[in-house]
């Protein structure tokens, strides 16, 4: 039997979860939906994918798991149904349990009783033996409401991200310039492969929409020099860093003289004029890695996403380049979701 999968997601982007993991496992099967998360329950008929795509390579979920028990609360004792569930369904011990619920307005007013609810469960679960930290998967205890609980395990070395409610906690710096600078950093952090070894300094790097200076921050902090390229002004220390140099001119004209490790793009614009002109400077050579936003139309984000990732196959594919591709709805997001592109090394495979 196929287990359900439960998909945490930003609230109104629940269907845009669906359409890419119907598109990408080729199960099909009955939804439900609410602000937040989305439910998956595949059907008896038609053999799914035999290699569905991993949790990690998902856009637009958060979090994917797998749905031991859909069980009914009472208002009274929350706890009982629980443990007993776990035992009916004979369930091996977990690492560990963490309690969620959906960020969504309607789930906001749970996170305190997830809190509170959590120390108790966890007490529970350790006397029943449920608990033992050299186990292999996590419990997840997704609170849709106080009256449901989904109790759900994963992985933790193959779940979608490594943060309760698929949530990044990334650190606002005091000294930069705009919040967009969280969405560059959330990148780094959960998108860009060992971003680390790939971010040094030393690196130059072109900032397409950099002002007022959030991104061009991030990649400074790094040691790497900026070619800041907006009409705007760049604010606060961007605009006088000794390694950031403002160039006022149009992202879609503007070409380094000399080849860049890193190309950075913010700009708002259709989003296949986007990937038409980050593939293009990867073709060319004129940079090996980038990160870039699709700003997706409020229809159809699935068919737009596929569409401008066709486009950048086709001219990679063209030049005979092979390339890494990976995106994510991260939590900074709103209407948007970032990519990472890079050139690969001869010999890789092409593709996503
Ligand atoms: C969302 S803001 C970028 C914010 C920036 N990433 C940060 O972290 O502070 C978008 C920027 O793109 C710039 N922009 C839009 N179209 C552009 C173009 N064709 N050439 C250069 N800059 C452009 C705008 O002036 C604006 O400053």
């Amino acid at each position: 039997m196929r287990h359900a999968l439960l998909f945490y997601c930003r609230a109104g982007f629940e269907n845009d979860c669906r359409q890419e993991w119907e598109a990408r496992s080729g199960q099909t099967g009955g939804w439900e939906t609410a602000p937040g998360f989305a439910l998956f329950k595949p059907g008896k008929g038609g053999e799914a994918d035999p290699n569905p795509p991993a949790a990690k390579e998902l856009i637009f979920a958060r979090q994917m798991l797998y749905v031991l028990a859909d069980v009914q609360l009472g208002d009274k004792d929350r706890l009982t149904p629980i443990v007993d569930a776990l035992k009916a369904g004979k369930t091996p011990a977990f690492n560990d349990v963490w309690l969620e619920h959906p960020d969504s307005d309607e789930g906001k007013p749970l996170s305190g009783f997830c809190r509170r609810f959590g120390d108790i469960a966890r007490k529970a679960l350790q006397e029943n033996n449920l608990i033992d930290e050299s186990a292999r998967y996590r419990l997840h205890l997704f609170f849709p409401s106080m009256n449901r609980v989904l109790i759900c395990s994963v992985d933790p070395n193959l779940a979608a991200s490594d943060w309760p409610m698929g949530i990044p906690r990334v650190r606002m710096p005091a000294e930069a310039p705009s919040r967009s600078t969280l969405k560059l950093a959330e990148a780094f952090m959960t998108l860009v492969p060992d971003a680390e070894s790939l971010l040094k300094p030393g690196m130059t790097g072109v900032d397409l929409g950099a002002a007022p200076g959030g991104w061009t921050y991030q990649l400074v902090t790094r040691g790497i020099k900026v070619y800041a390229i907006d009409n705007g002004p760049m604010k606060g220390d961007m605009a006088i860093h000794p390694n950031v140099k403002h160039m006022r001119t149009d992202g879609f004209k503007f070409r380094p003289q000399n080849p860049v490790d890193w190309l950075v793009c913010d700009m708002i614009e259709q989003p296949a004029r986007v990937a038409q002109l980050i593939a293009q400077w990867l073709a060319h050579g004129q940079a090996r890695m980038a990160v870039f936003n699709l700003k997706l139309p409020m229809k159809k984000r699935w068919t737009e996403v596929e569409r401008c990732f066709d486009l950048i196959d086709q001219i990679l594919g063209a030049a005979d380049i092979r390339y890494t591709l990976t995106a994510k709805h991260l939590y900074h997001d709103r209407e948007e979701i970032t990519c990472f592109l890079a050139r690969q090394k001869a010999g890789n495979k092409r593709g996503r």
